[in-house]
């Protein structure tokens, strides 16, 4: 059972405030949970930016960003009042210490001493943030820090920038942010696997024959050309959204649901993962960039074009096989991919059961197996298809049919963005949903495993058209193992 907690008001100051993330999700994030009467009355938002804004000018962006993304029928102008009191512009340069002297004044007025900093800028800034908060004398005990992935661009970067945060932040003061472990869907996976007894012994190789998780986009690069040529779908989205959805399912069960329980067990998940060599990088995985191609009707570019250069190594689009080397998941295959500009945004895990030991029917169809999808969105679904007879004479005829069970339907609450969970957790102080220093090490070192393996092998990216499912050679990896990819459903249906 969920517990009532008295929130303590709360500074919210968010560096790289004028920015995308801020205006797409972190501001809808507070309008909604203001809107709610979660986030106390007194609690303030200061966004920080370079330029000198008028108020006028601080107005219009915040009712622009406000427009923009919150759709229409959950923005009143009363709500909207309610926020535009509460946030605040403050013009800072993030390398001069006089502008953090002036937002010390700023903050000390209240004298406030729960202050959450929102890192939505480059990683390799957060040091130097942390440093100029800590000598303006801006943190307090009780203030936390908020760190948006990637943090770093490897292992050695990961750790450099960990460092120079923790010299300032102690590790229960920070909360690195994976906006996946916000989704509801998400969250429901440890609710499916841990409250419904049936999958329990169910959930291992004796069972299981393979798990896919796909998370597939139909956007681009969406504004962000210089930091996704740096990064690529490995760094961007695998690092730590898909080997997130990996250890939920892959993880043990933890002995509650504290913080710590729960990062040790998907911690050892990431420990078991099977790092990749030259030769198997080669073999089990397959890099993509998309081409020219059209999505929904819509005519899309060449990735290079986009960006305005001549050539790219850069992966739009990853696939691969992953092995968990553990005791419950040994032999069952972890097919993994995501990719830019492909057919459909969807994103669905996929738990294959093996075929029963024997089959005592003759004439049996292909598809003969029962397979749990898991549909995280946009249209949120769990699926079980099982085997049945078809009705009449004539001898046993099969068909695979599905038990449907649409959350949407189910629950006609609104589905709350992952941030605005995220959000609330830390000005509750509750970093379950963070990951802890060691989880994005483990991650770091495994991935690095497989960039090496490209890296030595120099595996290119292969070509793909926008609004396709990715390279083929995606689909060779598990046609290699008499396998095929669960087919992308319109829907529930
Ligand atoms: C972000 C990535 O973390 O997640 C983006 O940087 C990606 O490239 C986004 O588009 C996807 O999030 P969602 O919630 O739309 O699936």
């Amino acid at each position: 059972m969920s517990q009532w907690q008295e929130l303590q008001p709360t500074d919210i100051i968010v560096f790289g405030g004028t920015g995308d993330l801020s205006k797409r999700k972190i501001l809808p994030a507070f309008y909604h949970r203001l809107r709610e009467g979660q986030l106390p009355d007194s609690s303030r938002i200061i966004i920080l930016g370079r330029a000198q804004k008028t108020e006028a000018e601080h107005q219009h962006f915040l009712r622009e960003a406000c427009e923009t993304f919150i759709p229409e029928h959950e923005l009143n102008e009363k709500d909207y009042a309610f926020l535009a009191q509460r946030v605040f512009y403050h013009s800072l340069d993030a390398k001069k210490i006089e502008d953090f002297k002036s937002l010390a004044a700023i903050l000390d007025k209240n004298a406030r001493p729960q202050r959450m900093f929102y890192l939505a800028t480059p990683a390799d800034i957060y040091g130097d943030i942390c440093e100029k908060l800590h000598d303006a004398g801006v943190t307090t005990a009780d203030s936390r820090v908020v760190l948006e992935k990637p943090i770093g661009y490897g292992l050695d970067s990961f750790r450099a920038i960990n460092e120079s945060v923790l010299r300032f932040f102690t590790e229960q003061q920070i909360y690195r942010i994976d906006h996946y472990l916000g989704k509801e869907t998400v969250q429901n996976l440890m609710v499916l696997r841990f409250t419904n007894n049936v999958f329990h012994r169910l959930w291992n190789g004796d069972v299981v024959d393979h798990v896919q998780i796909t998370v597939a986009e139909s956007t681009g690069l969406e504004n962000r050309h210089a930091y996704y040529d740096e990064a690529g779908a490995l760094r961007d989205m695998v690092q730590n959204h898909l080997l997130q959805l990996l250890c939920l399912i892959a993880m043990e069960p933890p002995n509650d649901v504290t913080p710590d329980a729960i990062r040790d067990e998907k911690l050892k998940v990431l420990r078991a993962l099977r790092p990749f060599s030259t030769a198997t990088a080669g073999l089990d995985s397959v890099r993509g960039q998309y081409k020219a191609g059209s999505i929904g009707g819509k005519q899309i570019d060449d990735y290079t074009h986009e960006m305005g250069i001549a050539d790219s190594d850069t992966e739009t689009f990853v696939a691969f096989k992953a092995h968990v080397d553990n005791w419950r998941w040994a032999g069952v295959p972890f097919y993994v991919r995501t990719g830019k500009s492909m057919t459909k945004r969807y994103s669905e895990i996929v738990v294959q059961f093996k075929e029963v030991p024997h089959h005592i029917f003759a004439d049996r169809p292909d598809d003969v197996c029962n397979r749990l999808v898991i549909r995280l969105q946009p249209d949120e679904y769990i699926q079980f298809q099982m085997m049945t007879k078809i009705p009449g004479p004539g001898g046993y005829r099969f068909k695979p049919v599905k038990l449907n069970l649409s959350l949407t339907e189910e629950f006609e609450e609104r589905y709350p963005d992952a941030y605005e969970r995220l959000l609330m957790d830390v000005v509750r102080g509750n970093q379950t949903l963070f990951m802890r220093s060691d989880e994005v090490e483990a991650a770091w070192l495994w991935i690095e495993t497989l960039l090496d393996g490209w890296k030595n092998g120099a595996q290119k990216v292969i070509p793909y058209p926008a609004g396709s499912e990715g390279p083929e050679h995606a689909a060779l990896l598990l046609a290699r193992d008499g396998r095929a990819w669960h087919k992308i459903s319109k829907g529930i249906k």
